[in-house]
Parts: structure tokens; sequence; C-alpha cells
């Protein structure tokens, strides 16, 4: 999501002084039945990710889907966005509107899903590929699913939002690829994008303290070639502005007593690789 000073406030119950709700335990009920949706929603999509097939298709299964399941799209309506899930291929970075595009062999593309179910929200996203895996997007997309993880062991009480961004930082920087400063994770629970803004960079011990029953998503944007990003004539397609491939993996977590739950995961343990 856009790195914003003003984000929905969810007011209700306690929040820290930087603006961040604490939920209570028996809020990861709700939080874990969203993010089953959303991440059930991304599992059956495998199979409709080949060349020939348009985004647009993609994103209306994914609309039905979500009616099934009796679940709201948190996307559509959302500032003027009308689909159920922004689609981002090959060297778009994130918000990808679905729509004619036709896939081709060897395009990666992440499928990014919001769901809102009893008034929970559940956002995840993960990387596919159509037809067979470029060797060099297999990477970037082994690195950038590889800093999700890095940056979600991070998530316990006591530790900062610096070190997340700082171990996702270092991991990527370190395989020589880099993260795209210009959109970050966010808090969510009962409001889609609530404080604080998630950085997928920073330096350790920096930013607001992690508590237990903070939820947030951590999806960092990670780039073949440099971090700067530009936002097309439709004022949502974010771009790399050298044209070089982005990949992004997405979970929504919550901080427990002595560490993290992910509400997020596939129920078919398939969140990477989606594909295969
Ligand atoms: N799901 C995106 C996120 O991770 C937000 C998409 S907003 C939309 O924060 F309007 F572009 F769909
Ligand atoms: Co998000
Ligand atoms: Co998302």
């Amino acid at each position: 999501m856009f790195w914003s000073r003003a984000l929905e406030k969810d007011t209700r119950g306690r929040t820290t002084r930087d603006g961040i709700r604490i939920y209570d335990p028996s809020d990861f009920a709700g939080m874990h039945k969203a993010g089953e949706v959303a991440a059930r929603i991304l599992d059956a999509m495998a199979p409709l990710v080949y060349p020939g097939q348009t985004t647009g298709a993609i994103d209306a299964e994914i609309t039905r889907m979500v009616q099934e399941a009796g679940a709201t799209s948190a996307t559509i309506g959302y500032k003027g966005y009308q689909h159920a899930s922004c689609i981002s291929v090959n060297h778009v970075v994130c918000h990808g509107i679905p729509g004619g595009k036709v896939l081709k062999d060897g395009d990666i593309l992440n499928i990014d899903v919001t769901v809102i179910v009893d008034g929970w929200f559940g956002d995840t996203s993960r990387m596919y590929v159509a037809g067979k895996l470029p060797r060099k997007a297999e990477r970037l997309i082994q690195i950038t699913h590889d800093a999700l993880m890095l940056g979600i062991e991070q998530v316990k009480p006591g530790n900062t939002f610096g070190d997340i961004g700082h171990a996702i930082q270092a991991f990527v920087e370190g395989h020589r690829m880099s993260v795209v400063r210009d959109f970050c994770g966010h808090g969510l629970g009962r409001v889609f994008h609530a404080p604080p803004n998630v950085l997928h960079y920073g330096r350790p011990g920096t930013g607001a303290v992690l508590e237990e029953g903070m939820f947030f998503t951590i999806e960092p944007m990670v780039n073949l070639g440099r971090p700067e990003t530009k936002t097309l004539a439709d004022d949502w397609t974010a771009v790399t502005r050298d044209k070089s491939l982005s990949a992004q993996f997405e979970h929504s977590v919550g901080v427990t007593a002595d560490g993290v739950e992910i509400f997020t995961l596939s129920p078919e343990g398939r969140f990477h690789p989606t594909y295969g």
C-alpha cells in the first residue's frame, strides 16, 4: 500500500502513542478466518494462471469466490478502485488493474486479494507464473519470499518495526536486488489501512516497539534493478522506472505473547511456490 500520513484510525479500544491499535486475544480468531478466506482464494488461482489467460478473467473468478465465501471485497469501491484484486505483471510493482491483458509464456505476476469477513480484514498476495518460469525471475521470487519470512521472524513483543525493515533490506540488498521505498505494509484489523506504515527497510532498534495484539501486514516489493517506481496515468498502476522485473509477497500477521501468528497461511501449503 501507499506510504501515508493519513491512515484510517481505528479508535475503539486501546491504541499506543504511535496510534497503533492493540487488539484483544479474542480478536485473533476473526483475523484468522478472514485471512484464511483470502489465502484459500489465492490457492484456487494457481490453475487459472497460464499463457493466453487474461488478468480480467482471473479477477472475475476472485470476485465469484469472495461472494461464494460470504465475504466482501475490501478493494471494490476503495478510493474508486473497481476490482476484487490487484494483478501486477512483470515490471508492474503493485496495484496492477485486472483487464484485457493477455498473459504470455514466462510472465510473472502478483495477485493481491483483500477480503472482509465479519468485519475483519484479510490481506495477502503471492507470485505466480504463466508457463515456464525464467531463471532470473525464479531468483527474484525466491529472494522476495524469503525476505518476507525473515521479516516475519522479527515479529515478537519488544522488537521494533525497524528490526523488521532491516532484516528485509539487508537480505535483499545482500543479493544485489533492491527494496521498493514508495510502498509499505500497514496496520489492519477492523479497518483496511491503519497505522503504522510498515517499511521494508530501516535500522535495527528504530521505530515503534511491537506489542502483543498489534495486527499488520508485511508486503515487501523487490526489484531486480533500481528501487524507483512511477505511477501510470490510470493513477493506480505502479511500475519500476527502469522497467526491471518486480516481485511481492504479503502476509497479514498478529503479534502474540511470544511471537507471531500468520493469518494468511495457505490452507494447501502452497504460499510459495504457488505454481508447479
Ligand atoms: N491489497 C493492497 C495492499 O496490500 C491494497 C490494494 S488497494 C486497491 O495494501 F485499491 F488498489 F485495491
Ligand atoms: Co496490504
Ligand atoms: Co494486499
